[in-house]
């Protein structure tokens, strides 16, 4: 594997799909093989896996498993069984588009089959592997090239190896630009409450030899006051056609802050991750999540016995706050509406 991308949290073995169980790291590296669409589905849903990415990767191997059980129980009437498997999959969590994307691909797939529909299945999850570690390569270079020398950058939440299929987003950019030699410091947001930046993002940039400087969310729009970053560079769970962006809670008050500060705003995401038949933020499924992930941490609780929590694990940066979408398909600078329909007939959606 090539320098900076050591890592890869969603692997298909002949037993099963094996996936690196994200709750324990980085503390543990437990793997977990499963063999049932069912249980990816939970385990979707309890983020042994996350990040939109590798989300879809997962569910397009999800699929090949419903697939290999149900055909192998009844092979003459397999497919009402697999349909019904494929609606609990893309209910396992609601903002990532990539999900019902990639169900929605292997469903297609599935039905247009004949015979034993496994290793059609496995070609095509295997496809779409490859094809996001392609386009999250393609997506480095593009927005590695808009970042300045010397740079220092900002990153939220964790979009790297761990939450694709493998180099990143967000991360993928960050790790082309760091290879390039552009890179001053990268500051990671530890990303409350569920420490994707501190547990995820600062192990693999560790591990891939990046150094990397952690600060707890309260402290970027301070940072950026400082001068320290030029850029914070993201990810993204589903974009609107009019350029609208969710991501990790807290992504939208990074980028007020960096408007604020003149920071520039970047936002990196495979095609996949564009839903044009969603016109904006305002209709993107928001998910909430258990009030105990705040209330508690590892485990242990943090607050006041009694209190409430407020968990959504998402929010909206509307497209006037984006500088930049870099998907694998080109650049959009400012985007809105007709930017990112252009973007999307460039060879279909
Ligand atoms: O709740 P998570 O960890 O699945 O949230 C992940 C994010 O918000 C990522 O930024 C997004 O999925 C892009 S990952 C390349």
């Amino acid at each position: 594997m090539p320098d900076h991308d050591s890592i890869r949290a969603v692997r298909w073995t002949d037993s099963g799909l094996e996936l690196l169980d994200q709750r324990v790291l980085p503390h543990q590296e437990t793997c977990l093989l499963l063999e049932q669409c069912s249980d990816v589905a939970q385990a979707i849903t309890d983020m042994v896996v996350r990040g939109a990415p590798a989300i879809g990767v997962t569910a397009a191997y999800a699929a090949v498993l419903a697939a290999r059980v149900r055909y192998a129980a009844q092979p003459a009437d397999w497919k009402p069984a697999f349909a019904q498997d494929m609606q609990q999959l893309a209910q396992a969590r609601p903002t990532a588009v990539n999900l019902a994307w990639a169900v929605d691909r292997m469903q297609r797939l599935a039905a247009s089959q004949q015979g034993d529909p496994v290793p059609a299945l496995l070609a095509e999850a295997r496809a779409i592997h490859d094809a996001d570690i392609a386009a999250n390569r393609a997506m480095g270079e593009l927005g590695a090239a808009c970042i300045e020398a010397g740079s220092g950058v900002l990153t939220h939440c964790n979009t790297g190896s761990l939450a694709t299929g493998g180099y990143g987003t967000a991360l993928g950019v960050i790790r082309s630009a760091w290879a390039a030699g552009k890179l001053g410091t990268v500051y990671a947001d530890e990303t409350r409450p569920w420490l994707q930046g501190a547990r995820l993002t600062a192990w693999e940039l560790v591990k891939d030899k990046i150094p990397v400087t952690l600060l707890v969310d309260g402290a970027a729009a301070w940072l950026m006051q400082q001068g320290r970053v030029q850029w914070v560079i993201v990810g993204s769970d589903r974009i609107a056609a009019n350029g609208d962006v969710a991501n990790k809670i807290g992504t939208y008050s990074t980028a007020v802050a960096a408007r604020h500060h003149g920071v520039k705003f970047m936002v990196v995401a495979p095609s996949s991750t564009v839903d044009m038949d969603t016109a904006s933020g305002a209709d993107i499924p928001i998910e909430r999540r258990a009030a105990d992930e705040v209330l508690q941490a590892g485990g242990q609780p943090v607050a006041a016995a009694g209190a409430q929590a407020w968990n959504p694990a998402f929010d909206i940066t509307p497209a006037e706050l984006v500088d930049v979408i870099v998907t694998e398909r080109g650049r959009v600078e400012r985007p809105d509406r007709a930017k990112m329909c252009s973007l999307m007939a460039i060879t279909g959606n």
